[in-house]
């Protein structure tokens, strides 16, 4: 099989004696959720000792390497501070950061679990080579595209209006999936019968239901959204109930190291998930509690540091 390679390419060994700064969240049955602040590979390798083969899904929206800086209001609602950087020596550095993130997640993901990484035209590409490697090519499930409709478009070339997800599992032939369904306007083609038929109550259009492409039409989080908090690069709560209903089930363990806005652990609280979201920025960890407080109603927190 073909392989990536970069300047500086190597398998680091994990980072030892780990401390977690860990922010419990009272969960059901003395499971407690985690929300933990920290770069990625001090969390992931820190959580290693009591989660290694535990995790069911994870979902990755790491930094997409557009040497941006990214500024929110969500901390205060006022002043813009930084939430986080997207820059990078060169595409080596990225590659390599990437790669130890893989390592990682591949060692905490269930025998039948799945992962989704959701990257975007900038490194898409060389992302899925890498994920090639870290969980074998034939573990390759889907590459999503989720394609949305925000303002801005160049005139030199066709608007860029999606970005990629990769859906990868641990396992070739086992894993966790509950199809989903997506409507459809096809409906005299595929014989459906008049009993199929459903009326949206707004256009009054007809459609039917059917399995779900790989083609996700999911509106992103515009300014005059619901459930926008400010936070630069905010996903939809559709799109994670989306990835959350297909390859996981009530009970099962979710985590995301990229939380950001905090959409992965909402989303894993309302569908009766267990999860584990950390981040490295402090205005990530103070947004995802501030809005875990307001959107899922009896949730409360307790603080503590967990030393492994
Ligand atoms: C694209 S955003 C995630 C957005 C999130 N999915 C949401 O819906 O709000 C990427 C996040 O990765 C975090 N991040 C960047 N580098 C990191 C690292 N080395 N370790 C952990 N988190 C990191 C940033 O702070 C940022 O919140």
């Amino acid at each position: 099989m073909a392989e990536l390679t970069w300047r500086g390419k190597c398998r680091p060994a994990h980072p030892a004696d780990v401390q977690l700064q860990t922010v419990d969240v009272v969960g059901n049955g003395g499971w407690h959720n985690r929300l933990i602040q920290g770069d990625r590979a001090h969390v992931l390798a820190g959580l290693l000792p009591e989660f290694a083969g535990a995790v069911d899904l994870i979902y990755l929206d790491p930094p997409f390497a557009t040497g941006g800086k990214f500024s929110t209001t969500a901390a205060n609602g006022t002043t813009p501070q930084l939430a986080y950087y997207d820059v990078w020596a060169d595409e080596d550095a990225y590659l390599q950061w990437f790669y130890e993130t893989l390592l990682l997640a591949h060692g905490l993901l269930a025998d039948t679990g799945s992962i989704y990484v959701h990257l975007a035209h900038h490194i898409g590409h060389y992302a899925r080579a890498v994920l090639d490697e870290v969980f074998g090519r034939d573990c390759f499930q889907n590459e999503i595209i989720w394609s949305y409709r925000t303002g801005g478009a160049s005139r030199r070339r066709f608007a860029r209006k999606h970005d990629n997800i990769f859906f990868y599992t641990k396992s070739p032939d086992h894993w966790t999936f509950c199809p989903q369904k997506e409507r459809s306007h096809m409906m005299y083609r595929y014989g459906f019968r008049k009993s199929d038929f459903h009326t949206d109550a707004e256009t009054g259009q007809q459609y039917t239901l059917v399995y779900a492409r790989d083609v996700w039409e999911i509106p992103s989080v515009g300014s005059a959204t619901a459930e926008r908090v400010g936070y630069p690069t905010q996903k939809p709560e559709r799109l994670l109930e989306r990835v959350l209903r297909a390859s996981s089930k009530e009970g099962d363990l979710v985590l995301d190291c990229f939380i950001g806005s905090g959409t992965t652990a909402v989303v894993a609280q309302k569908l009766g998930r267990r999860w584990i979201a950390a981040d490295a920025s402090p205005i990530a960890i103070e947004t995802t509690r501030k809005r875990l407080l307001t959107a899922v109603p009896d949730v409360s927190f307790t603080t503590q540091t967990t030393h492994t």
